[in-house]
């Protein structure tokens, strides 16, 4: 299975499905990733604050493949965001993954009450013209912390990883951001299947189509120019997750999953700390 990629503002090219790999540790990771691989999968979407790079590295070693065929994002947490931790930050991650470089790096959240997130972001800009990250991101970020790093370094990040779902369509965010010219990437796209996959609107689709609940959201994202990093840890389900170019959602279809009830999202990046 071929995976699409979309050309990012930096030049390059980055999958538009990936493999989200949290909340997976140890050696369960890097069996499910090696099988995420099998399936086609070449994004891998780890954090240092997941706990996993180890096993992302270990993956990317055991698949065989060339290091220029996978594409590789970790995440600065935020005890670790300002001047000379950021780049301590990457210089510990990249040794963890056992790479010499990272093909995309986000800031994981703005913490705007914190105050660092502008400097992190201008050490991450030194790092790109040391060749270090390849593309420039940010995640949960919001229109105005954007327009404070693309201020400081001139950069527009190339991606921004935020938690974009049918109950979370956040549809002003989304265009606002991709109007910027970055890249959205939908975190929980499936939101855990918490229940989404069971709307009555979207099975029906899904019958129709004969395809699965997910795969009619991630397509859904993928129509509105959303990029997606859903996680599964069963091989199957998998598959299923990235086999998303042999069907088209029509208007109709796109409607029924814009219809589905808006929920306001629990963390909101204007005031949400984690470290
Ligand atoms: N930037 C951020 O702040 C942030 C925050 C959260 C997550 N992320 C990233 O986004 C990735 C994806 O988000 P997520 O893991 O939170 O949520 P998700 O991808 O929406 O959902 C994952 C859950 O859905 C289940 N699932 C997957 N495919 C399914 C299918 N086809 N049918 C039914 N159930 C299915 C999985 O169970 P099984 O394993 O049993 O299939 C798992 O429990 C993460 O792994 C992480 O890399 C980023």
């Amino acid at each position: 299975m071929k995976i699409p990629t979309v050309t990012l503002n930096s030049g390059h090219e980055m999958p538009v499905v990936g493999y989200g790999t949290y909340p997976l540790q140890g050696r369960p990771a890097t069996e499910a990733i090696l099988a995420a691989i099998a399936s086609g999968y070449r994004l891998l979407d780890t954090a240092a604050s997941y706990g996993n790079e180890d096993a992302v590295g270990a993956a990317v070693r055991e698949s065989g493949l060339d290091r220029a065929d996978l594409f590789i994002t970790t995440k600065l947490r935020g005890a670790d965001q300002g001047r000379g931790s950021t780049r301590a930050a990457l210089e510990a991650s990249l040794e963890r993954l056992g790479l010499d470089h990272v093909d995309l790096y986000l800031i994981h959240w703005p913490l705007p009450a914190v105050g660092r997130y502008v400097d992190s972001y201008a050490e991450m800009a030194e790092l790109h013209r040391e060749g270090l990250i390849r593309s420039l991101g940010v995640s949960n970020f919001l229109p105005e912390h954007i327009d404070a790093v693309v201020a400081a370094t001139g950069i527009v990040p190339a991606v921004d990883q935020l938690q974009v779902s049918p109950s979370h369509a956040r549809a002003e965010l989304v265009g606002a951001v991709q109007g910027k010219g970055t890249v959205v990437q939908a975190w929980s796209p499936l939101e855990r299947n918490t229940g989404v996959l069971e709307d009555p609107g979207i099975v029906a689709v899904a019958d129709r189509l004969g395809v699965t609940p997910a795969q009619v959201v991630l397509r859904w994202l993928l129509q509105r120019q959303v990029t997606v990093v859903p996680h599964s840890s069963n091989p199957s389900r998998q598959r299923a997750n990235a086999d998303l170019f042999g069907f088209e959602l029509s208007a109709a279809d796109l409607a029924v999953v814009d219809s589905v009830a808006q929920v306001p999202v629990k963390q909101d990046p204007a005031t949400w700390e984690e470290f």
